[in-house]
Formats: structure tokens, C-alpha cells, sequence
């Protein structure tokens, strides 16, 4: 595979890596590891775990001391504090659902590859101001789903997205299907029921399964 574990990935290699980026809530910094190696075994290694309860940072740390092949990210980084958090707990790449030219900036400092999250065109046109041009779509299907990305498309022909907010097995290969579009998030990847019984096996499955969709040639 294209990056090594020792690395720290470029947006486009995150987003180029696998089919779908897991959207992980984890409540439970016992679950960090066996899940990471769940999705791993799936053949899905790029983790985005959001900074939305208060274990995010110590599951980050466990994820990428234990899983060598995992690449942790932190996902609903929404400053320049959490950018700075995330990196110092080993994440290697960030998400966020907005922008901001000053979490752009910390994200730039700390080397950390960065997906910034867009739904209209001033987003996207402040995002490639600052030199991002591989972007998170959110909230993907609520804002306008494969038809605004179709939109996007003439205006913004450099523009790469990962769509994200209300994907899922079922709609998830008409995202794919789209010439601007690399990869899709999703929590559908991480059921919270799967998480709390432990079935790390049903995880695997549900990964393999997305990690074997298809993606439109040439992006
Ligand atoms: C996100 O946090 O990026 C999205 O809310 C994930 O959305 P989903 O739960 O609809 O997949």
C-alpha cells in the first residue's frame, strides 16, 4: 500500500486509501484497540475518531501505540486547540466539519494532513484559498447529496470530496460513483451496539464489505 505506517499521509492518500473513512465515536477507551483492529482486519486502516466525548484522545493514544496498522485521525476537530490536541495524542491526519483559516493553519504546523469540511461553494472557494483541495462534504446527503456534487463539478473540476453526514451501505456507491469524489465517511462502519457487545466480528465484516465498493476511475 501506498503509505507506510511510519508516515504521515497527504489528504489525498487518506482519502485515496480505502473506499470509506469510519466515523468513530468511542466511549470507551477499552473498545480503542479492538475496534482499530477490527476495521483493520476489514482492510480499512484510515480512523477518523472524533473528539466528541472525553476518552477521543486516550483512544488515539491506544490506537496508535498498539495497531501499527492503523493511521489514526481525529475527526470533529473544530480548532486550533483540537488540532494541536489530536497531533499530540498521535493522530496523523484531522477532519473537521467546518473551516477556519486558523485551524487550517494549526492543522499546517502540526503536519497534520487536513480534510476540511465544506457545503457551500464559499466554503470550498475559502478552503482552495488557503490550498486544501481534498474536502469533506458535510453534511453530505442532508445539504444536497450527489446532485450538489454534480453541481460542484463545472465550477470546481480540481476539487475532491469525501462525503459524509447520512451515508451508508445503500447509498454510499452513487457517492462513489462521481468523478469528484474519492471516499465517504460514515458511522455506519462502527454500529454503537456492535461496539458496546464487543463483536468485533461483525465490524470486520461490515469494513470488508465497504472496503470492496467501487470508486469512479481516475480519482
Ligand atoms: C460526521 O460526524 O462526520 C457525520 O455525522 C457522520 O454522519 P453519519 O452518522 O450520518 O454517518
Amino acid at each position: 500500500m501506498a503509505v507506510t505506517t511510519a508516515q504521515r499521509p497527504s489528504a489525498l492518500e487518506v482519502m485515496r486509501d480505502a473506499p470509506v473513512i469510519p466515523v468513530i465515536v468511542l466511549d470507551e477507551v477499552a473498545h480503542a484497540v479492538p475496534l482499530a483492529r477490527a476495521l483493520v482486519a476489514g482492510g480499512i486502516r484510515m480512523l477518523e475518531i472524533t473528539l466528541r466525548t472525553s476518552v477521543a484522545l486516550a483512544c488515539m493514544e491506544a490506537i496508535s501505540r498498539e495497531v501499527p496498522d492503523a493511521v489514526v485521525g481525529a475527526g470533529t476537530v473544530r480548532s486550533a486547540a483540537d488540532a494541536r490536541a489530536a497531533a499530540n495524542a498521535g493522530a496523523r491526519f484531522a477532519v473537521s466539519p467546518g473551516y477556519t483559516h486558523a485551524m487550517g493553519q494549526a492543522c499546517r504546523e502540526q503536519g497534520l494532513a487536513l480534510l476540511p469540511g465544506v457545503a457551500t461553494a464559499s466554503e470550498i472557494m475559502a478552503a482552495q484559498e488557503d490550498g486544501w483541495l481534498a474536502l469533506k462534504f458535510f453534511p453530505a446527503m442532508q445539504a444536497g447529496g450527489p446532485a450538489l456534487l454534480k453541481a460542484w463539478h463545472g465550477p470546481f473540476p480540481e476539487v475532491r470530496f469525501c462525503p459524509t453526514g447520512g451515508v451508508n451501505a445503500a447509498n454510499a456507491a452513487d457517492l462513489l460513483a462521481l468523478p469528484n469524489v474519492v471516499c465517504v465517511g460514515g458511522s455506519w462502519l462502527t454500529p454503537a451496539e456492535a461496539v458496546q457487545a464487543g463483536d468485533w466480528a461483525r465490524i470486520t465484516g461490515i469494513a470488508a464489505e465497504a472496503a470492496r465498493l467501487h470508486r469512479a476511475a481516475g480519482t
